[in-house]
């Protein structure tokens, strides 16, 4: 469903809420509510155009983005990053507004000749560039690796408008407009799966957008992203989420316990741990994996100090979701957490080691050596294992 929302009198988002959407970033990233994505039309002297849609959108949003131009053309495209969901259908805007200038980055330009393969009438900015369209000016801000090394924002003065594309986004697929329609909690929450999912990995990159953000001394009515709601009363709140997630902010007494389970022993030790944690004053959740969101389980990861994470011996391997698994979180550098392996065996240990170098590969401090047990956890086997644990939590 297309959506055309007037946010100033010559400002318009057009959005697309892909509310059927099962998943984002291919299979990568499963969803709740769908998925969003906007670009944004702004009516001057030049009429401007910042970012497209996925190519398979582009007719429904030309019919509704042609009623608003009502005739007029399309002199300004600016792409503030080349992924698929924000520039899928620039060749297209292109074909039918050949004339129009582009405005990206040097990484941007570098990325959609590589993408489409013509070299239409590109003019790279950086910061302190600018554009005149008439009345309005535009500024542009380089803001590497949130999330590409292409992306840029946009800041539309006469308007207090940032457009943040990535920065700032949400998978928040409703017909709600602003924030305000949703409430902070939402936004907060949605903004935060988005980062952990989309920004963490890159998440060394982001104090240095943001220390850039406070020197611009820019102000800012409405966040613009390019998926999700406008932000407008939770401004300062997901500035103050960035920093904190920047800052690779740490709950001490936060634990996840993570496993998969083929005949329910790992599941008991999982069960096990779980408690004695509990017990020891720390805030737990626990995740059979193949039964779970995993892009939950990264979200709830970037504030958790300890992973505990679990695993059956499957014909000497690990079993496939852990395997998985380490792949997702080595590429998030989870750095400054602890983890603690652990897992029920029948006849040979042989994925354990295994377990704990990989999380080792994936910058986890592991603890000790992996928690085994044969079989079923017995009474006494159960005794054992929980005291081991909480020699491994001092
Ligand atoms: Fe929404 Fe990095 O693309």
């Amino acid at each position: 469903m297309i959506q055309i929302n007037k946010i100033r009198e010559n400002v318009y988002q057009i959005k697309v809420n892909d509310v059927n959407a099962k998943t984002f970033h291919g299979a990568l990233y499963p969803v709740v509510e769908g998925v969003s994505y906007s670009c944004y039309l702004v009516l001057d002297e030049q009429v401007t155009l910042l970012d497209t849609v996925e190519e398979k959108y582009f007719v429904e949003a030309f019919r509704r983005i042609d009623e608003l131009l009502q005739g007029r053309t399309i002199d300004n495209v600016i792409i503030n990053h080349a992924e698929p969901d924000h520039s899928g259908a620039f060749d297209l805007v292109m074909a039918k507004y050949p004339h129009a200038k582009v405005y990206t980055s040097k990484m941007g330009h570098n990325n959609l000749k590589k993408m489409f393969f013509k070299e239409y009438s590109y003019q790279e900015v950086t910061y302190g560039d600018n554009l005149k369209t008439g009345k309005y000016e535009m500024l542009f801000m380089e803001t590497p690796m949130v999330h590409w090394p292409d992306n840029m924002w946009v800041y539309l003065p006469a308007e207090k408008l940032l457009f943040s594309n990535d920065a700032f986004g949400q998978l928040i697929s409703d017909d709600a407009v602003y924030d305000n329609e949703v409430g902070l909690e939402k936004l907060l929450k949605f903004s935060r799966e988005y980062y952990a999912n989309i920004v963490w990995p890159n998440n060394s990159s982001v104090p240095a957008t943001l220390k850039k953000f406070v020197e611009t001394n820019w102000q800012v009515d409405l966040i613009c992203p390019s998926h999700g709601i406008i932000i407008k009363d939770g401004i300062n709140e997901i500035i103050e989420q960035y920093q904190s997630f920047a800052n690779n902010t740490i709950k001490d007494k936060k634990a996840l316990v993570v496993y998969e389970t083929i005949w329910g022993n790992t599941e008991k030790m999982a069960s096990l741990l779980e408690q004695t944690l509990i017990e020891e004053g720390y805030e737990v959740k626990k995740y059979l994996l193949s039964q779970s969101r995993i892009s939950e389980i990264i979200d709830e990861l970037i504030d958790t100090k300890l992973l505990v994470l679990g695993t059956g011996n499957h014909n000497n391997t690990l079993m496939p979701p852990i395997a998985d698994f380490l792949e997702r979180i080595k590429a998030c550098h989870f750095v400054g957490r602890d983890a603690i392996a652990f897992g029920a065996f029948g006849w040979a240990q042989i994925p354990f080691a295994e377990l704990k170098d990989r999380l080792e590969k994936a910058k986890f401090n592991v603890l000790g050596e992996p928690i085994t047990n044969n079989f079923t956890p017995s009474k006494e086997a159960s005794e054992e294992i929980r005291n081991k644990f909480k020699e491994m939590l001092k």
